[in-house]
């Protein structure tokens, strides 16, 4: 297990992209903003009244894992940012952190101590056996790769996963997933109206927080967020290039973006009750929102050891 920045050697060689996402999440992505909040938190929606879908969504990916076992992969782990992540490892004995960024590493390792085991290395190389694993998730991590690795990501993913154990893999479809285009003029529409909204607040009121006109910042850049480098495949593609992979589903993992929550989910307007009607309606189809929602989660059960894949 390599902590020591002396030891650290990726096992790969990096391409200049995957260098550029390593250096961002060292420098940027994985620094504190607030207590227990990294940068990386600005692309989700933390506010009160969609706290409950969010939470809901992240304990999703408990369903489709086995609740037992000795190792569970978590591949671009992060620094384990959400409590709920916690839950996926609970019934395992270890659950190995693997990631490109070592500040990642090191947050995970003060967030889960000994119950955690720490590894430098690329989620298309990985540097363990085969079958080496009793669960495997990677939660918003294939994506960072250039396109042409990704394919091999998922096979690695798949390859070190155990007999009659299970991988989650939540992805982006990006701007492929249909309600992500048919909703993108409506968000911005939405925005114009929070930044008109916000700006004759302030005038009403000279003594009104800053904070406002930083708010309104915030979600214009939620429309077009920077970042570092994402390529996001589509569903074809998924079906195509992983049909050899045992067990494939395409399932909701979250089917609105971040940036749709900030424009459309307000507590004046009960958003709280418009997210349970949004939950309900994706766990009565699953598979359809996972295919047109932004977010799916790809699923592979290993049935039996194969030879060599
Ligand atoms: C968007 S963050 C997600 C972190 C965590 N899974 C979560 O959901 O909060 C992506 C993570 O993947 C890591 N990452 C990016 N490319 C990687 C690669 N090729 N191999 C391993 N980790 C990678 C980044 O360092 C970062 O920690």
């Amino acid at each position: 297990m390599v902590m020591n920045e002396d030891e650290v050697k990726l096992v790969n060689s990096e391409s200049g992209i995957k260098q550029d996402v390593r250096e961002f999440y060292d420098s940027v992505g994985w620094k504190q903003i607030g207590d227990d909040i990294y940068q990386n938190a600005r692309y989700e929606d933390l506010r009160p009244v969609s706290r409950e879908y969010i939470h809901r969504c992240h304990l999703r990916v408990t369903q489709h894992l086995n609740q037992e076992g000795e190792y569970l992969l978590d591949a671009g782990s992060g620094p384990i940012q959400y409590p709920e992540y916690l839950e996926y490892s609970s019934g395992f004995r270890y659950r190995v952190c693997l990631d490109i960024s070592i500040l990642a590493l090191k947050e995970a390792r003060n967030r889960i101590g000994s119950h955690g085991l720490f590894v430098v290395g690329d989620v298309a190389n990985l540097p363990f056996k085969r079958y080496a694993f009793d669960g495997v998730v990677s939660l918003h991590t294939v994506h960072h790769l250039p396109a042409e690795e990704q394919r091999q990501a998922f096979e690695e993913l798949y390859r070190v996963l155990s007999a009659g154990n299970r991988a989650v893999v939540i992805y982006s479809w990006g701007d492929h997933a249909l309600l992500v285009r048919v909703t993108r003029l409506p968000i911005q529409f939405a925005f114009s109206l929070l930044r008109l909204y916000q700006r004759l607040r302030q005038k009403e009121d000279e003594y009104s927080q800053p904070a406002s006109a930083d708010e309104s910042a915030e979600t214009a850049r939620m429309v077009q967020p920077t970042g570092t480098f994402t390529y996001k495949h589509d569903y074809d593609w998924v079906c195509r290039e992983l049909e050899d992979i045992q067990g494939l589903q395409v399932v909701v993992w979250r089917s609105v973006s971040t940036a749709f929550l900030r424009a459309f989910i307000h507590r004046l307007f009960l958003g709280k009750w418009w997210l349970r009607v949004l939950f309900w309606t994706e766990e009565r189809a699953p598979r359809l929102l996972g295919r047109i929602g932004q977010y799916p989660m790809i699923l592979f059960k290993k049935q039996v050891e194969v030879e060599d894949r």
